[in-house]
């Protein structure tokens, strides 16, 4: 098995190129399968949730290649299998990654049969698509579950709403509905749509296929699809990915470190970098680029997840790394996933002093951490122990870092450039 050996106590210094962003990629690489254009997509990060979504696509009748490090072209191979008249996303496939559910949207919006594997939860929630589900029903849908497939039959003639209205702004419902409705010759509006970044990101990338989309970054979201998309070759370029942006400024928090972010976003991430200058550090952020400088001892501060503009989720691991070596008390409350927070006990064996109450992390800064062999839960959860491992003082080794490797791209390698000791190493 991998682990990441760490030797804690080295301040980070130097320069970081942010990566394109995960989250960002993979729907837009399912969008892919809207078309039989080539579609060209530059700032690609090279991880594995990206190699996953390229395998369920080339499933499904693409043909990807990298072009270079971080850009691939995509093109129409062949028809996707059927059988029995369904196109079928496969569990083979589904399990690997949660985010591949929403082939089901780029399928439907293509074929009237489609059998999509239900994804089932994973270690931070049961995370469940009753959200998605709801709404292609809404749009004409028929469905049924058969032995762990989720059976769609589209219905042509029957769009039953042309208004859907979410519970919850769901990042994937939004993306699954989107991807739907652009093959849906009529306005459809998703209401308490998902506001994320990446979401203005897949509707930048529709758009270019001839799809109108007005209000992506609001809470409702304008689509009138289109049967045949305009006939040119797709471009586009990922943004950056505002969850790598984050955890590096967390680690030049925690190091006490300097570092200047390159080919980010600094509005995508206003929230996290407003608490992180109430908490002591000092941030200044040009157009695309982001410096950060330890230059006092930070002071806590109390957060809540919640979707964008808000503090991420998927920063509160990290977050919660930074504020148990803070002198004083922290409440982190996590109301997006009912169970992210598996990195509290793993920074206790380094030393924390967390106490979970509820949904509320209740962080009471210790002077140090001390390195110990930790395991990773989830990809945010250990970016949080090798942040913790960089701060801690001596060893730590961090097992299960496949998780890691799903959406950080060239971690150790990054780290290593800023002066970090980290090593990648097998033992059992
Ligand atoms: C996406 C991100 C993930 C991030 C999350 C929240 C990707 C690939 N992943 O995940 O990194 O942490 O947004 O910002 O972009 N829910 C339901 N029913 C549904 C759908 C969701 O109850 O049908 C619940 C989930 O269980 C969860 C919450 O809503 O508790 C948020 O989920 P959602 O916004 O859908 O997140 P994902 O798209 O899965």
């Amino acid at each position: 098995m991998e682990k990441y050996v760490i030797e804690g106590g080295s301040q980070l210094k130097g320069e970081v190129i942010i990566s394109g962003s995960k989250n960002a990629a993979l729907p837009i690489i399912i969008a892919s399968l809207l078309t039989d254009n080539e579609v060209v997509l530059y700032n690609v990060p090279f991880l594995k949730d990206i190699q996953t979504t390229i395998s369920i696509i080339e499933y499904l009748g693409k043909k990807v290649y990298w072009v270079d490090h971080s850009c691939i072209k995509i093109i129409s191979n062949r028809e996707p299998y059927k059988e029995k008249g369904y196109v079928i996303a496969p569990y083979e496939l589904i399990k690997k990654m949660r985010a591949s559910f929403l082939v089901s949207g780029a399928l439907l919006a293509n074929y009237n049969k489609v059998k999509a594997a239900l994804p089932g939860g994973c270690a931070i929630g049961a995370r469940p698509v009753d959200i998605h589900i709801k709404a292609f029903e809404q749009l004409g849908v028929d469905h049924y579950v058969d032995g762990g497939y989720e059976v769609f039959i589209k219905n042509k003639a029957r769009v039953k709403k042309n208004v859907v209205r979410f519970r919850y702004p769901s990042v994937g419902a939004t993306e699954n509905i989107m991807l739907f409705a652009s093959k849906i010759p009529q306005e459809i509006t998703i209401v308490n749509s998902a506001t994320e970044p990446e979401i203005v990101d897949l509707a930048e990338f529709l758009k270019k296929l001839g799809v109108k989309i007005e209000g992506a970054g609001t809470n409702i979201i304008r689509i009138v699809g289109c049967k045949k998309f305009l006939s040119s070759k797709i471009e586009h370029k990922v943004i950056p990915d505002r969850i790598e942006t984050g955890t590096y400024i967390i680690a030049a928090g925690i190091t006490k470190g300097e570092l200047l972010l390159k080919q980010t976003v600094p509005q995508h991430l206003s929230y996290v970098i407003k608490k992180l200058r109430s908490s002591g550090l000092k941030i200044e952020t040009e157009e695309d680029k982001i410096y950060i400088r330890w230059v006092k001892m930070l002071k806590p501060q109390n957060i809540t997840t919640r979707p964008y503009p808000y503090f991420p989720t998927d920063l509160q691991a990290q977050f919660m790394a930074l504020m148990s070596i803070t002198k004083g008390v922290s409440k982190i409350k996590e109301t997006v996933f009912e169970n992210r927070f598996l990195h509290v006990s793993e920074l206790n064996r380094m030393g924390a002093n967390i106490v979970v109450d509820g949904n509320t992390a209740i962080v009471t800064g210790v002077e140090k951490l001390k390195g110990a062999e930790v395991m990773v839960s989830d990809l945010r959860a250990g970016a949080a122990l090798v942040l913790a491992g960089l701060a801690a003082e001596g060893i730590s080794k961090i097992s299960h870092i496949y998780h890691l490797d799903r959406g950080y791209e060239n971690l150790a390698d990054k780290l290593t450039s800023l002066g970090a000791k980290i090593k990648r190493i097998q033992e059992d």
